[in-house]
């Protein structure tokens, strides 16, 4: 017997739209080996909410956005803020897909808690709400007996999260390496080759890679809110994104690219987690890596990660992940994993 998930989307662009075309192409495939199906309900964009009980075709939605539409040209648009999407419809699931606001208590946050206490399942593909408030909405999560999923706010389709969390049980952590930001690896590369940092940004949001605010791939923040992510899953860390050292890529320039080149290194953007007298030094910034070390061979639209642990010595794994095509099967594992 198939079940049907209600599910809400929150944002219908690059990250949501995939996954809507995956979940055409797969559709019978998820029935059959998961026996779900995934009843999209309502859909939330910058212009507002629709809701529509008997749920949306996928292909419409996509065609809507491809048309550079709103959902407030839809008939079922309800005039109301996108916050109060929990209050206009009932649902199983709901995939968090909307750009990244830090703004404390901002109102998508508020939307993510209204969620969890409805008794949502939550799938994020957004980090703030975990950047912001990872300890309150677990317990929260715990108290209203749902789950989140976020195994698409770290590398995209890279299952750091899920190998951290369920193939290294019961590992400590002694340090990582890592670059998370594929957006900021590309311009880098470009760098490398003569281009400017400005194609290279034009060309991520081209195909969709880059963040809604291209500044967070390039002063480093959304590396560390990566970072952050990945301390909270993984370790005892219980400080905040702010005891994350900073630097991002914005002032690299030519110069210190070919210099690293002739001492056989790259400049990579970092991220890096050692434990020092008892306590965490956390930080992301440029600097010079071996060239042929695995931090050297992610190059361009690659992201990687290398972990020490004290039961599996040394563990790296990398993806290739030039559009977010990758990002949107993560959110539908996840989506998978929270409805069986
Ligand atoms: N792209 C990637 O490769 C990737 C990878 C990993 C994680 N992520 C994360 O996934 C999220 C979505 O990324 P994306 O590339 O799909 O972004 P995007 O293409 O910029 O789409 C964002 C969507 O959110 C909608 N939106 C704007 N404000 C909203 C609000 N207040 N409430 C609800 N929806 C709102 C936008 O509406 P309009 O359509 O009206 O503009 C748009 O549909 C981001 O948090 C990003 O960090 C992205």
């Amino acid at each position: 017997m198939v079940s049907i998930v209600k599910t809400v989307l929150l944002g219908l662009g690059n990250v949501n739209q995939r996954l809507l075309k995956i979940l055409i192409d797969k559709k019978d495939e998820i029935a059959q080996k998961h026996n779900l199906s995934f009843k999209i309900v309502g859909v939330v964009d910058s212009s507002g909410i629709a809701v529509r009980t008997r749920g949306f075709d996928y292909q419409d939605l996509i065609n809507l956005k491809f048309n550079k539409g709103k959902v407030n040209e839809l008939d079922c648009f309800l005039p109301k803020a996108p916050e109060e999407i929990a209050n206009c419809v009932e649902a199983d699931l709901m995939i968090d897909a909307s750009p990244v606001n830090l703004k404390p208590n901002n109102p998508g946050l508020h939307l993510v808690k209204s969620a969890i206490t409805k008794g949502w399942h939550v799938v994020l593909a957004n980090k703030a709400p975990l950047v912001l408030a990872f300890d309150e909405l677990h317990e929260l999560a715990l108290k209203h007996k749902t789950r989140l999923a976020y195994s698409a706010t770290v590398c995209g389709g890279l299952p750091v999260i899920n190998v951290l969390q369920r193939d290294l049980k019961f590992a400590t952590l002694n340090n990582l390496w890592g670059i998370f930001n594929a957006t900021s690896n590309f311009v880098l590369q470009h760098l490398e080759q003569g281009g400017t940092m400005e194609e290279a940004i034009l060309e991520a949001q081209r195909i969709g890679a880059a963040e809604t605010d291209p500044t967070l791939d390039l002063s480093g923040q959304d590396t560390a809110n990566k970072l952050y992510i990945i301390m909270k899953s993984f370790t005892d860390f219980d400080g905040t994104i702010a005891d994350i050292e900073m630097e991002g890529i914005q002032n690299v320039n030519a110069e210190q690219i070919q210099q690293a080149a002739q001492a056989g290194t790259k400049l990579k953007l970092v991220a890096a987690a050692f434990h020092k007298k008892g306590k965490w030094q956390l930080s992301v910034k440029p600097a010079p890596v071996a060239a042929d070390s695995f931090m050297g061979s992610c190059d361009g639209w690659e992201m990687g990660i290398e972990v020490k642990t004290d039961l599996y010595e040394s563990i790296s794994m990398k993806n290739y992940e030039a559009d977010p095509t990758g990002t949107s099967a993560a959110v539908l594992r996840d989506m998978i994993d929270l409805s069986r």
